[in-house]
């Protein structure tokens, strides 16, 4: 089975996990893609969010949320009192995953597999382990599931608190729905404002 288990470091904090993660081969997506879009942030942060895989930008950028859906999402986090500079930021998958039309055609996001978000779960968990959030903001079905299991519907649980045992571990986690399906919604100002709702219940939920 495809796993970044032996790619991950026992000890050596967020560092040694980025430098690890630069070369991991853990699954077959690190072959097309730029590079490793590992976390950002501090290792006190009190605030985990997750999404699904890095875009384009974050691709080409090494950092994760830093195009269209991740500026939509600073501008959310900074209107529901959430420093954005106070959060560690990640994805379940660390590689960017596409397909082309055609040669040398615009890269089109592809949703990674089970099997891709699985083998790449050891990385979050040790991310888990370092930064020891108070509270993990789930973003979107893909973050969900690959926390929380195949059975994740966001439409269920975003907005709420919910308490389960992540990697052998007891965390509290507010589900919502990922960024980029605001930029996508019909009603575009009403999905940004459910958004904004759901990380006020994420700000309420901190001590
Ligand atoms: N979407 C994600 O899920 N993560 C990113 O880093 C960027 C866009
Ligand atoms: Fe490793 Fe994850 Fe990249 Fe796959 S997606 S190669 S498991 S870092």
């Amino acid at each position: 089975a495809y796993t970044a288990e032996p790619f991950v470091p026992g000890g050596g904090g967020l560092p040694a996990l980025r430098r690890a993660a630069a070369g991991c081969r853990g699954c077959p997506l690190h072959r097309d893609a730029t590079q490793t879009v590992f976390g950002t942030g501090t290792a006190d942060a009190r605030v985990m969010l997750v999404g699904e895989q890095p875009g384009d930008q974050e691709d080409r950028q090494g950092k994760p949320f830093v195009g269209p859906a991740g500026q939509l999402l600073d501008r959310a986090l900074a209107e529901a009192g959430l420093d954005p500079a106070e959060a560690y930021v990640t994805n379940a998958v660390k590689h960017f995953k596409f397909t082309r039309a055609e040669p040398r055609k615009r890269r089109i996001h592809k949703a990674p597999s089970l099997r891709e978000m699985t083998a790449c779960g050891p990385w979050l968990a040790a991310e888990l382990a370092v930064v020891e959030p108070e509270l993990i903001v789930v973003l979107g079905a893909t973050a969900g599931k690959a926390l929380l299991g195949s059975s994740f519907r966001v439409g269920e649980v975003r907005g709420t608190v919910l308490e389960r045992e992540i990697h052998g571990r007891p965390e509290r986690l507010v589900p919502t729905v990922h960024p980029s399906s605001v930029l996508r919604a019909d009603d575009r100002e009403g999905a940004y404002r459910g958004l904004v709702s759901d990380l006020e219940v994420a700000v309420s939920a901190l001590s």
